[in-house]
Parts: structure tokens; sequence; C-alpha cells
């Protein structure tokens, strides 16, 4: 029986995306901002449970810590591209001002091994996990073979979509309840009741080349209507407004020295944030 520091230490020699709570005061030192809260989800008690682009199995874990019967975590991308390797080369071709190919992921970049996945192993093991791994591309796999879940995680997947749309279709088509969808959204005052979405290209958003397209919380309930959902509720929308931001110390310097215009934040502010919405078949 390994120790609480034994684990530790294992889970220390990965590099996780996730801060997983594995027991004893063992936590994994994830990456990521802060997870979304329980009450963010519906009740999964019981309930079969999809996880799409699930990487160390946080919402996975989860839902089966509260509950949910049949367990399936889905992802490939970051359990098998080598992010040392790529970021090595994305810099390269943002430094030069050339698009990377996106291709070379599946290929130059690929680790039939997934390392990456290595963080769920061991999540799985000491929790004593029955979540079955599923490794493949939501995109292009066979939905009808994966069957539906009555509840299906789709969080921090959409805006890394080329067709946010055709995968919303897809996400509905295996979905039997409910689909709870995290993304980057924006706010933009002045236009909340425009059906818009936001299209950013090489790297533009996050120095990230694999990210693409940030709807309003108008456009996000469209697409997922569009997708074939029949109601959509928000269930983490934009930020309150509230008072300005107090601006970083570059920026100050900047405008110090001319370089940076002032933000009229009243009458044009695009907030970027969070959201998450539940879309019921
Ligand atoms: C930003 S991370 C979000 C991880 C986790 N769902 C969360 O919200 O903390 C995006 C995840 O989606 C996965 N992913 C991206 N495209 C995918 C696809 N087409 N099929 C399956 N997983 C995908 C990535 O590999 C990665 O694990």
């Amino acid at each position: 029986m390994a120790t609480p520091t034994e684990i530790q230490a294992r889970a220390d020699a990965i590099q996780w995306f996730h801060s997983i709570p594995l027991g004893d005061g063992v936590v994994t030192k994830g990456l990521a901002e802060k997870a979304l809260p329980e009450s963010c989800f519906p009740d999964v008690s019981g309930k079969s449970v999809l996880d799409i682009g699930a990487w160390d199995g946080y919402y996975s874990f989860m839902a089966e810590r509260l509950g949910a019967g049949r367990q399936v975590a889905l992802d490939h991308y970051a359990w098998g591209v080598d992010f040392v390797a790529r970021g090595a080369y994305w810099n390269k071709c943002a430094a030069e001002g050339v698009l990377p190919d996106q291709s070379l992921d599946l290929t130059d970049f690929w680790q039939p091994d997934l390392p990456g996945r290595r963080g769920f192993e061991l999540a799985s093991e000491v929790l004593g996990s029955a979540v079955t791994p599923l490794v493949t591309d939501f995109a292009t796999t066979d939905i009808e073979a994966l069957g539906t879940f009555d509840v299906v995680f789709y969080l921090g997947v959409l805006y890394h979509m080329k067709e946010p749309l055709t995968c919303l279709e897809r996400l509905r088509a295996v979905t039997g309840e409910v689909a709870v969808i995290e993304t980057e959204a924006v706010h933009l005052q002045h236009l909340e009741h425009e059906s818009l979405a936001q299209f950013y290209a090489g790297g533009d958003l996050n120095a990230d080349f694999g990210n693409w397209y940030v709807p309003n919380e108008t456009g996000l309930h469209a697409m997922c209507r569009a997708a074939g959902f029949t109601s959509v509720k928000t269930v983490l929308g934009p930020p309150l407004p509230g008072p300005m931001q107090p601006e970083s110390l570059p920026t100050r310097l900047g405008r110090k020295i001319g370089k940076i215009p002032r933000r009229d934040h009243l009458s044009a502010p695009s907030v970027r944030y969070r959201a998450v919405v539940h879309a019921f078949p």
C-alpha cells in the first residue's frame, strides 16, 4: 500500500492539467485555472456520463464521486500530442509570421504511447475509478458506435473546433438528457441581443493556434438551437457590470509613453469570460 508521500511523488513526476484531489491530502499540481463548481452541473447520480475532452479526468472523477453510472472519458489530442515539440514549432512559426501546419499534430508530434494520459491513469488507479478511457477524435469518430449518454460534458472544447456547428450537431446526437457546454465567450456591451461570434486566427487568442470561434451568449444559444437542441439555459453568463478593473503595470507604463490608447470602458467594452450552458435535446 503506497503512502500519501509516495503517491504525491508519483503525481509530481507528471505534467498535469487538472488539480485533482486524490485523498489523504494528495493533490495533483494542474496548470488549469480553477475548476467549475459542482453547481454548474446537473444531477448525475445514476446517469450515464460522457466527458468529451476529459484530459486528466477531473470532471469524470467528479461525476463518479457524485454517483454517476456508466462513464466514458474521451480524448485524444492532449493525450497524444507532444506539447513541448509542438510549442517550439509554434513559436518558430509565430516568429516567422507564418501559420503552423496543424496536421503535424497527428504525424510528427503524435506519440502513440499517449504520455499525456498518464495523469488520467494515475488518478484512476489511486481513486479506484471505473471510468473507461476512450482515445478518439470526437469531431470524426463514429457517433453511432459511441451511442448516447444521459449527460454529456463538452467543457473547454468548442472554441478549439474549426467546425463548431457540426461538432454541436454531433454533441446533440450523443446527448440523451442534457449537454453541459463550457466555452470561452465574449460579452460585447450594447450588442447583447445580436447573435455573434468572434473569429480568431493565427494564434490571436491566448497565443494558441488551435483557438477559433468565441461566441457571445446569444450566439452560443443560437448555435446550440441550430444544432438541434430544443432549449438552452445559461448557467454561467457574462460578468455583471462593475467598476473598471485596475490596469496592469505594463499597460499603465505603455500609456505613459503614449503607446497604448485609453479604452473607453463604458462605451466600448468587450469582455471575454467562460460561459456554461445546459443544452437539452
Ligand atoms: C482546454 S482542454 C479542457 C479539458 C477539460 N475538459 C476541462 O474543461 O478542464 C481541451 C480538451 O479537449 C480535448 N480535445 C480537443 N479537441 C478534441 C476532439 N476533437 N476530440 C476529443 N477531445 C478533444 C483536448 O485534448 C483537451 O483535453
